[in-house]
């Protein structure tokens, strides 16, 4: 385990255990509480305004509402966004008790819902995701929570929505390999839970792992919108931003839409694929589906204004092998650029930011992104400019994670 400053970092969502709300559902991407935790001790004053302008699965805005330091948050994703706001919010007793309760009741009635009311998700190759028994005994479940909405408040069937999101992935055939999410080649009938038993089992376990997280207290619930981080002046006041924690996507082709899939399709955000592809394309290196179209036909602004020194010759160098790929990687230089220069305005004399950050690489031609963003906080204005190494990704050469951090002065 690397350290900074003498602090421990692990950092990804593997050290985000399971009972605790950080752990509710997994995003591959996610960083981990510890490296955000050590960043806020470090960093953060008890007056401090927090940013976190990639928010995902919300790890950034819990730290500092557990910690009781005020945050922002945004996210272009309404999934996310929910689960964000889901994770940082205040239950009280009655909600968590009628939670349990109603959680326990449900699961008994599955087996009585009529087959002919079961709605289920319209997701491509569903047959690949669940087995058709498990696929109806979850539309029994997810039947019953809604039909819930009316008699008890959001923050109950909210909760029972994250248990049922959790068995949606514990009973699929998705597997979660270091990059990102795959299929399990092989069915091995006796190992994987498929009958309602082990349903019902692994909905208690969710629920009492829900119940057991939620006794951490949120001091401070912060604020997270849906809202896109190149467009922060519309939200956020000018000169007001103290601290920016925030982990944004990386130029990887890795696609957030890719691994919400099931949660976004059953919870109603997704209902085709070309919903799918749209939501992408208005993210940051979006890449699934219709938006790789869209790239395909993006052309990169004259005045772009990168000042990298090498950012042309690098982009050219992937043209050579794929015309797509170069202007995918150019369109996220772009947009990241498009971001700083909002951050800049919203952030007050003396904020410090703290980006972590990928580098990658296409054919052979590496992808300094650590570099290129930090020239982009330059240009922006942003000085103390420095760029730290993390960690090695993967076990394939030159593949490292990085803080950028800058300061206004
Ligand atoms: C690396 S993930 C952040 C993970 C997060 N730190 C966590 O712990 O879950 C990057 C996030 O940026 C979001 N994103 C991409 N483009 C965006 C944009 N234009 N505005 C706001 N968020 C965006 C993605 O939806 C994704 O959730």
């Amino acid at each position: 385990m690397p350290s900074l400053l003498g602090l421990e970092f692990h950092l990804t969502q593997r050290g985000n255990a399971q009972h605790t709300r950080y752990g509710w559902l997994r995003l591959t991407p996610a960083y981990s509480v510890h490296t955000v935790a050590n960043l806020l001790k470090h960093y953060a004053m008890a007056d401090d305004i927090v940013l976190d302008p990639f928010c995902g699965s919300g790890t950034t805005a819990l730290a500092c509402a557990e910690r009781g330091l005020a945050c922002i948050s945004t996210d272009i994703n309404p999934f996310l966004v929910w689960l964000a706001r889901v994770k940082t919010r205040v239950y009280t007793n009655t909600d968590i008790e009628q939670f349990r309760h109603i959680a326990g009741e449900i699961i008994q009635h599955i087996e009585s819902i009529p087959l002919d009311v079961i709605w289920l998700p319209e997701i491509h190759q569903r047959e690949k995701w669940w087995d058709p028994e498990i696929l109806h005994l979850l539309g029994a479940l997810f039947y019953q929570i809604n039909h819930l909405q009316h008699q008890y408040t959001e923050a109950v069937t909210d909760l029972l929505k994250i248990a049922f999101c959790r068995l949606v992935i514990l009973h699929s055939h998705a597997s979660f390999n270091h990059q990102s999410m795959s299929f399990k080649k092989l069915r091995q009938p006796g190992l994987f839970a498929r009958t309602i038993d082990d349903l019902g089992l692994t909905w208690q376990s969710s629920v009492n792992d829900i119940v057991c997280s939620l006794r951490t207290p949120i001091i401070t619930p912060p604020a997270i919108h849906l809202h896109d981080a190149r467009q922060l002046t519309t939200l956020i006041p000018h000169n007001s931003i103290s601290l920016v924690i925030t982990s944004p996507p990386y130029p990887n082709r890795m696609s957030y839409i890719r691994e919400l899939r099931p949660y976004m399709y059953w919870l109603g955000y997704l209902r085709n694929g070309r919903d799918a592809g749209e939501l992408d394309w208005q993210a940051i290196g979006g890449t699934w589906g219709v938006a790789t179209s869209y790239i395909g036909r993006w052309q990169i602004p004259s005045d772009h204004g990168l000042a990298y020194p090498s950012f042309a010759e690098i982009i050219q160098r992937i043209a050579q092998n794929s015309d797509l790929l170069a202007r995918y990687v150019a369109k996220y230089f772009v947009d990241m650029q498009q971001h700083i220069a909002e951050l800049y305005q919203i952030t007050k004399k003396n904020a410090r930011i703290l980006y972590i950050i990928g580098n990658s690489r296409f054919y052979d031609v590496l992808v300094p992104t650590e570099q290129i963003l930090a020239s982009i906080l330059q240009t922006a204005g942003f000085e103390r400019i420095e760029t730290i190494p993390l960690r090695k990704r993967t076990s394939k050469k030159e593949l490292y994670e990085y803080i950028v951090s800058a300061t206004k002065v």
